[in-house]
């Protein structure tokens, strides 16, 4: 009876194991997981004109899959289209902005973009320098700085098998933006902090100053060009 007793609980133990097994599986990806792909993100130069430095590394597992970052630009900022057509021209990069840029409209006028960035065949890590800049801001009440969120990437994936369940439409490279693909969104590590910039922004405080001195050298002016007429004999 004993041993009998025994061999039940050890089956049912077993048949629990199992589908914990299986149904955490479906969870965790395995595959996605083993992608194993980290990124780190540091941000070079001050001021309005910026630059984005990435290191992009992965494990052995994903050397077949295609890879993607894709950064959404918050209206404070801008990538600019010329710049980076050059350096996609020099084969520096292969980068694609999913919209027109206005590089001139001040923040509160600007529309957000998106930029893919194709990350080219690499054994297990890569790096890259993509510039990019901030706009002018509103001037306040009293100036200061003004905030520029930069907001986390995405890493997008084409691999033979699928791995995940997060599907994201995206061009496929830079050739054609309107031809879509099927990327899987990757979880990855990001090995940096999510940061803000600063930006200077003009003050509105001094608007009253400018304006009365631009006024009073304007009726100046006004006053010595007429007591010059009218001096001048006719
Ligand atoms: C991809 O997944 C991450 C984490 O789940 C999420 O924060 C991000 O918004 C997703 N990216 C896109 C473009 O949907």
């Amino acid at each position: 009876m004993k041993p009998l007793t025994l061999q039940i609980v050890k089956y049912g133990l077993f048949v629990l194991f199992i589908t914990t097994c299986t149904t955490a599986n479906k969870d965790l990806d395995p595959k996605c997981k083993s992608l194993n792909v980290s990124l780190t993100q540091k941000i070079d130069n001050e001021g309005f004109h910026r630059q984005l430095n990435w290191l992009l590394e992965r494990g052995p597992k994903s050397v077949h899959c295609k890879l993607a970052i894709r950064l959404d630009i918050s209206k404070e900022m801008y990538m600019n289209p010329d710049e980076i057509a050059d350096l996609n021209r020099l084969n520096i990069s292969e980068i694609l902005i999913d919209r027109d840029v206005d590089i001139e409209a001040p923040a509160h006028l600007a529309e957000e973009h998106t930029a893919y960035i194709y990350i080219p065949p690499f054994l297990d890590k890569v790096s890259f320098n993509i510039p990019f800049h901030l706009r002018y801001q509103k001037a306040q009440i009293s100036g200061g700085f003004g905030k520029v969120p930069v907001n986390k990437p995405t890493i997008l994936a084409i691999c033979p098998q699928s791995c995940s369940n997060t599907e994201i439409r995206a061009p496929c490279d830079t050739r054609n933006y309107r031809v879509m693909c099927a990327w899987d969104n990757v979880s990855y590590q990001a090995l940096f902090d999510e940061m803000e910039l600063m930006v200077p922004v003009g003050n509105l405080d001094d608007y009253p100053l400018v304006s009365i001195i631009t006024l009073l050298l304007g009726c100046a002016g006004c006053i010595y060009t007429l007591s010059v007429l009218s001096t001048t004999p006719l």
